[in-house]
């Protein structure tokens, strides 16, 4: 399928049809959320996939709206991070250090301006910082699935508390930024049929 296609056939799916997604698709689309690009690389996000039925039923008195949680496939849950310490950022070059095959002392340079560049930042800022990388990852894995004929829905309307407690996430550290269901649409979901609503071309872009 073409991408403008796929993605003019995408829309948030408000009941999906209970069907499963077979794990390879799935990982294809995990691939995608892993591949997004964040800024100095540093992936300040963790991504939660919830396949358990059991963990489904569990999150659905979190959502305003259960009606996609209770028939989706999968839930994907990104968190954002609130703090990045030096043994986060060590953890990182000595990864680049073994991926690459390069010696730690020759990522000295760029260690040293990454820390810098993190050290100034309030943790108000790191964590507005890393919540805008976590919207990346989400357009990632939409557009992936679009392109692989997967239905989903974005999802900020959830309680914060109570999805956090379920999940067993460190408020002081870590928060629940936005969630994504993923599955079939079913044919009683009429949204399918509205047509978008988008801004002109004159109103959304300016050519200078
Ligand atoms: C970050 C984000 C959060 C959203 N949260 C919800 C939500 O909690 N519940 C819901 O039904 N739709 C949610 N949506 C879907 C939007 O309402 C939808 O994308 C928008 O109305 C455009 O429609 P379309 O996606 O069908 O083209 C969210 C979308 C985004 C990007």
């Amino acid at each position: 399928m073409n991408y403008l296609e796929a993605l003019s056939r995408r829309y948030s799916v408000k009941k999906f049809n209970n069907e499963i997604i077979p794990q390879e698709t799935l990982h294809n689309i995990l691939e995608s959320g892993k591949l997004a690009a964040s800024s100095l690389g540093l992936q300040p996000y963790k991504i939660i996939v919830v396949e358990s039925e059991e963990m489904k039923q569990k999150l659905i008195p979190a959502f305003y709206n259960p009606s996609q949680i209770s028939t989706c496939s999968h839930l994907i849950v990104i968190i954002s991070k609130r703090i990045i310490d030096d043994s986060y950022i060590h953890g990182y070059f000595n990864h680049i250090s073994e991926v690459r095959d390069v010696p730690l002392e020759k990522l000295d340079l760029f260690k040293k301006s990454i820390n810098q560049h993190i050290v100034q930042k309030t943790s108000d800022e790191i964590f507005n910082w890393a919540e805008k990388q976590s919207y990346i990852v989400l357009a990632n894995l939409m557009y992936a699935a679009a392109i692989e004929n997967i239905d989903t829905c974005p999802m900020e309307g959830f309680r914060q508390e109570m999805i956090e407690d379920i999940l067993e996430i460190n408020p002081e550290r870590e928060k629940v930024t936005v969630t994504l269901a993923l599955g079939y649409r079913s044919e009683e979901d009429h949204f399918q049929h509205m047509k978008k609503v988008r801004k002109p071309n004159e109103k959304l872009f300016k050519f200078i």
